[in-house]
């Protein structure tokens, strides 16, 4: 099957091929020119116009971008914890909340209590939705669980739900989010040393916090994440400053997460680093957290990374466009930021840079089509802008009203 993306306003172009990720201080070189391209057995064959294409996609007026990726959600999880944001907002302390039974346990006693089947449905609509925003790749992750038990289903059920979706998924192994009952953390982290072997994941992934797992705790997980040859994820500095970055680093991390706390000292090592910095705004904003240093990590020339961290507690989002949206205001980013941030760097976090992330020849015919450009985005701020998605050149959404983009070759 040939297809013709024909006529873009705007085609996000790397300034090379072949990178694996683009270090943010050169986001600028990134190219928002006017651009066909055309598709051949799923995969980008030339960035010109095929006259012969079976299907041919009038993109005027619009962004062709790289399918986004999101690196990192919680998905699956049951239900929701609306309540518990109500009172968040309305001032009642973190400790009070959890005393009234919210937070972490009462999403792993909710998915305790979810059959498969319910899972399995609430994660595959988000999923949906997900789609309408332009997500063609996304990350999901286990945590919900707290018992051995669980923890194997959660990861079972992201490969069940990864057969289900239209999308590519990873999955990651997040064993250590909070103490189960009955625990201590180093208790747990035995469990956990044994869980490893059995788990079907890309990556470990740990909480370090005070309410959580420690930077010992991190450097134990990042052992087993070596000897079992999986990547080290890790929740860091998202309410405190824990000094995790280093000993992280140290362990060859593929991504540290959250960073709303980072130490100042802390900043250049990361950005040196080939460790990506995921942030996540969408929960800054919600949770009312520190905000991210993230200008000045982009000025310094790290792999940065936007996702949603979709999951019920701090951070409900899902859409890619709102999360680049609150970026590009609260970070003072450019466009041209949120969008690596969103692309190449997010698909290196879940090591598939070589095949998705962005547009060049030989690479998966993942693309998202806006209806407007990509300037846009961010300024229209809580618009979706997705006109249709593709994966492999397949048509697999279409916005009502935008059909008509659709035609013979
Ligand atoms: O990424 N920080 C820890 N984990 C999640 C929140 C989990 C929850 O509150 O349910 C996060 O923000
Ligand atoms: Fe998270």
């Amino acid at each position: 099957m040939s297809v013709c993306l024909r006529d873009a306003a705007q085609l996000l172009r790397p300034p090379e091929d072949g990178l694996p990720y683009l270090r943010h201080d050169r986001a600028a070189e990134l190219s928002l020119e006017p651009g066909s391209l055309c598709v051949r057995d799923g995969r980008i064959a030339a960035l010109e116009d095929d006259a012969q294409a079976e299907l041919a996609i009038d993109a005027s007026g619009g962004a062709l971008l790289p399918g986004l990726v999101d690196c990192h959600t919680h998905l699956p999880f049951a239900g929701w914890r609306a309540e518990e944001y109500e009172q968040k907002v309305t001032g009642v302390p973190y400790e009070e909340i959890a005393l009234r039974g919210g937070g972490i346990a009462s999403s792993a006693r909710a998915f305790a209590d979810a059959s498969d089947g319910e899972l399995l449905e609430q994660a595959g609509s988000l999923a949906l939705e997900m789609l309408a925003h332009g997500t063609t790749t996304f990350e999901c992750k286990s945590g919900y669980g707290l018992s051995a038990e669980e923890e194997l289903r959660a990861l079972r059920l992201a490969e069940e739900l990864g057969e289900r979706v239209v999308q590519r998924t990873a999955s990651t192994a997040l064993l250590a989010h909070a103490v189960p009952e009955g625990f201590t953390a180093d208790g747990w982290m035995d469990e956990v040393e044994r869980l490893v072997p059995e788990v079907s994941a890309q990556a470990l992934d740990v909480y370090v916090e005070s309410v959580a797992f420690s930077v010992a705790h991190l450097e134990r997980m990042g052992e087993l994440a070596a000897r079992h040859g999986l990547a080290l994820r890790a929740h860091v500095e998202q309410f405190s400053t824990s000094r995790s970055v280093r000993p992280a680093l140290e362990h060859g991390a593929r991504s540290l997460d959250h960073l709303a706390c980072l130490h100042a000292d802390d900043l250049d090592p990361l950005a040196r680093s080939e460790c990506a910095a995921v942030l996540l705004p969408g929960a800054e904003l919600l949770g009312a957290e520190q905000v991210a240093p993230a200008r000045a990590l982009a000025d310094a020339g790290a792999i940065c990374a936007l996702a949603s961290d979709l999951n019920p507690g701090t951070s409900p989002v899902l859409s890619l466009p709102l999360v680049a949206g609150i970026a590009v205001r609260r970070y003072g980013w450019s466009v041209r930021e949120a969008l690596l941030a969103l692309t190449l760097n997010p698909a290196w976090v879940v090591a598939r840079s070589a095949e998705l992330g962005s547009i060049e020849p030989g690479k998966r015919a993942d693309l998202v089509l806006l209806d407007c450009p990509a300037e846009h985005v961010p300024y229209r701020f809580g618009r979706n802008p997705v006109a249709m998605v593709l994966m492999e050149g397949r048509v697999v959404y279409v916005r009502p009203g935008q059909e008509w983009r659709i035609g013979r070759g």
